[in-house]
């Protein structure tokens, strides 16, 4: 069984995703903690309620961003982390961080990437007036935001949305679906980073999948 490590920030709906499809048996591996920067992040609790066990990680503790990265890459390694989930996880990695863990380390981004990375991208998506938005999974690599897509699910802005609908909406009928999905395939051993390129199955993508990839466990 792969060990799962997850990082997060806040809220931790992405998590409770996680770990519903992980409790009914459509990933195949076992939660080694969760971890969170933050002491107050809500998400916390539903680690507890499933009896996975917590770490908090206070970056403030730290002087500076490389001597945190090198506590969390202490942390993983020290729990056998096989995969790397970062769940709302709202810190910029070092680049040498980000490689020890290149392959094995994914995130979730609420846009259409490559659009809009970084804060801000469902007001940035209205303001540009998109006819559509969504979200995406990418293996990280050391520039923000910009590592290769997994999978992508969009769906169209309508008229009356505003940055809190379309948040939402990416969250409810993207993001909770897609990220299970992409983990159950690094689960098991399906999805890999191969010479800068997504691979799923063995073939390279040269598009992220869509939701109409999802399986039927997770649609
Ligand atoms: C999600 O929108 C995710 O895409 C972004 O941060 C948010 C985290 O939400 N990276 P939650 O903590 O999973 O509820």
């Amino acid at each position: 069984m792969k060990r799962l490590v997850v990082l997060i920030s806040g809220r931790g709906r992405n998590l409770q995703a996680l770990i519903e499809a992980q409790r009914a048996g459509h990933i195949p591996a076992q939660f080694a903690a969760v971890i969170s920067n933050r002491a107050d992040a809500s998400g916390l609790t539903h680690a507890r309620e499933a009896g996975i066990p917590t770490e908090i990680l206070p970056h403030a503790q730290f002087p500076d961003r490389a001597a945190f990265d090198a506590a969390l890459a202490g942390r993983l390694r020290a729990l056998r982390a096989d995969i790397v989930v970062l769940a709302g996880f709202m810190r910029i990695l070092t680049d040498g961080f980000v490689r020890e863990f290149e392959g094995r380390m994914l995130n979730i981004h609420p846009s259409l990437l490559p659009k809009y990375a970084g804060l801000d991208t469902h007001r940035r998506a209205l303001e540009a007036g998109d006819a559509e938005h969504g979200a995406t999974v990418h293996f990280v690599t050391p520039t923000l935001d910009s590592g290769p897509s997994v999978i992508q699910g969009r769906f169209s802005v309508n008229a009356e949305d505003d940055a809190a609908s379309l948040a939402e909406r990416v969250m409810e009928r993207i993001e909770l679906k897609i990220y299970p999905q992409a983990v159950a395939w690094m689960a098991r051993g399906e999805l890999k980073l191969q010479d800068g390129a997504a691979v799923l199955r063995g073939r390279r993508l040269a598009q992220p999948a869509t939701l109409a990839d999802l399986e039927e466990a997770f649609r």
